[in-house]
């Protein structure tokens, strides 16, 4: 239980006394009174509105109109800092993975998957700046002009992020906007918080005072003052569209905020008869369940042709049946409890309207719910009557409609709001070629008889409609945090050598 008090001011741990807001797990232990209560695993400072504006300034105060220490730095000293706080990072790895497990519920597996790869994310980061740096010390002649191409930072970055991957996320924008030189606020995820407060210490001695401020409390307290002020310059955001659209509003020159997110997705896996069914089914399972469902990557809505859809349900069935549920440090689980206190209730309302319009749930303990473990379900035959059909469940529900002609597929991706990932699952060569072209112009990445999901992490990662705006990724991202700028000089006799 980590009861933390401090939070990071212009480089200092500053020592909070007030309130604090208690950290609930997802995991049930015994109550005092009887019965079982979510276990509390810390607490955190519960700041207003004044320090989250203290640290907006601390953020301005850093970049200084682009005249600040760390926006002025080379890019080798900033190479250096970033290595000297993946080096102190990795001295905390046990605790954030325990610490990952316990308030996300994440399992021991993927919890370390996910720092791992974080740190793997941190130096391909850095490897693509010295790239980018490479590119930029080139020169190019163009016209009698001699031009000096660079990449210079954008000024106070907002980064917020999600409870799923509440460190992994959340880094694959704070730290390419860091190392691109922006000065960066960083509000801390509702679940996921703790999982931060070891790395507290790292960036506090890797980088020069008020390049990282942190922000803790509740957002819908304390962002909406920095949004008005219209001192952030770029909001990097991984959440919602809803919340996402509110918070672009609220900055007063809505137009000159950048804005780098990633947001709504409900991708849909499409089986064909043509597909080798086990290969379908072992993916579908892995893109729908993986980490419960709780992915904007994650598979939400499977059509599969009639003419395999009773086959394909009856061994999605008995894989789901087959998946081991506990608590997320035991071994083979695969299914954990969930960190939002309201997600099985609203499974269970998704799962009764489509009882109510004529599915079932077809797999042995479907939607069974002890607490906020949520036992997956398989719903069958699922159409676009039901809530199952067009809203995002992120969560252990996977939603099987049966099709006759591929246009009901094609169709659903052109009337979604959202375009992130589709996958086709087939073997006719043909089919899959006819598909690409379709679906390629309605999401961002279509899989081909796999799942979906974000990585390798140097591909781009970004999404159509609702579903992201600017791009992510190794490379994209530290493009996305920057401006092109040149220094540009005619070519005269004089100047010609
Ligand atoms: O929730 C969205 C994550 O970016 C998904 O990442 O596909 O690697 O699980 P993933």
């Amino acid at each position: 239980v980590i009861h933390q008090r401090e939070y990071l001011l212009n480089g200092e741990l500053v020592q909070w006394s007030g309130d604090t807001m208690d950290i609930l797990s997802p995991v049930f232990v015994p109550a005092q009174g009887g019965g079982f209560e979510r276990k509390v695993v810390g607490s955190i400072p519960h700041t207003s509105p004044k320090e989250a504006m203290e640290s907006l300034d601390a953020a301005v105060a850093a970049y200084n109109n682009g005249q600040g220490e760390w926006p002025t730095m080379s890019v080798e000293d900033r190479i250096k800092c970033m290595q000297k706080f993946v080096y102190l990072m990795i001295q905390e790895r046990d605790q954030v993975i325990n610490l990952l497990m316990w308030e996300i519920g994440k399992t021991l597996g993927d919890s370390t998957k996910e720092f791992d790869r974080t740190v793997e994310y941190i130096n391909a980061t850095i490897d693509a700046l010295k790239d980018i740096d490479r590119e930029s010390s080139r020169f190019q002649q163009a016209e009698g002009t001699l031009a000096q191409i660079r990449r210079s930072p954008l000024g106070v970055v907002l980064s917020m992020g999600p409870f799923n991957y509440p460190l992994n996320e959340i880094f694959t924008t704070l730290i390419p906007a860091l190392i691109m030189g922006n000065t960066i606020l960083f509000k801390l995820p509702k679940h996921g918080v703790l999982a931060h407060y070891p790395l507290l210490k790292a960036f506090k001695e890797a980088f020069p005072p008020g390049t990282v401020n942190t922000l803790y409390g509740k957002g819908s307290e304390i962002i909406t003052p920095i949004m008005e002020s219209g001192k952030v310059n770029v909001l990097a955001f991984i959440g919602s569209s809803k919340v996402a659209n509110g918070l672009k509003k609220q900055h007063p020159k809505v137009n000159r905020l950048r804005a780098i997110l990633s947001l709504d997705a409900k991708n849909a896996a499409i089986v064909t008869k043509n597909a080798d069914l086990d290969v379908a089914v072992s993916e579908c399972l892995l893109g729908s369940l993986s980490f419960n469902g709780q992915r904007c990557t994650a598979l939400k809505l499977i059509f599969v042709q009639k003419d395999v859809a009773e086959e394909f349900v009856q061994k999605l069935s008995a894989a789901v049946s087959a998946m081991k549920a506990g608590l997320p440090w035991d071994k083979d689980v695969k299914i954990t409890p969930l960190p939002e206190a309201d997600k099985p209730g609203y499974l269970k309302e998704c799962i009764d309207d489509a009882i109510a319009n004529g599915a079932k749930v077809v797999n042995e303990h479907g939607g069974f719910t002890n607490e906020s473990l949520v036992f997956p379900a398989v719903v069958y035959p699922v159409n676009d009557k039901m809530k199952l059909y067009h809203e995002e469940q992120f969560g252990p529900v996977i939603p099987v409609v049966p099709f006759d002609t591929i246009d009901e597929p094609i169709q659903y991706q052109i009337e979604a709001s959202h375009g992130m990932q589709v996958s086709i699952f087939s073997n006719n060569a043909e089919e899959v070629a006819s598909l690409i072209d379709p679906f390629v112009n309605l999401v961002a990445r279509v899989n081909i008889n796999c799942q979906a999901q974000r990585g390798p992490d140097v591909f781009p990662f970004t999404g159509r409609k609702d579903s992201a705006e600017g791009t992510l990724s190794v490379f994209d991202a530290l493009r996305s945090f920057s401006i092109r700028t040149m220094v540009a000089a005619k070519v005269t006799d004089a100047n010609k050598e």
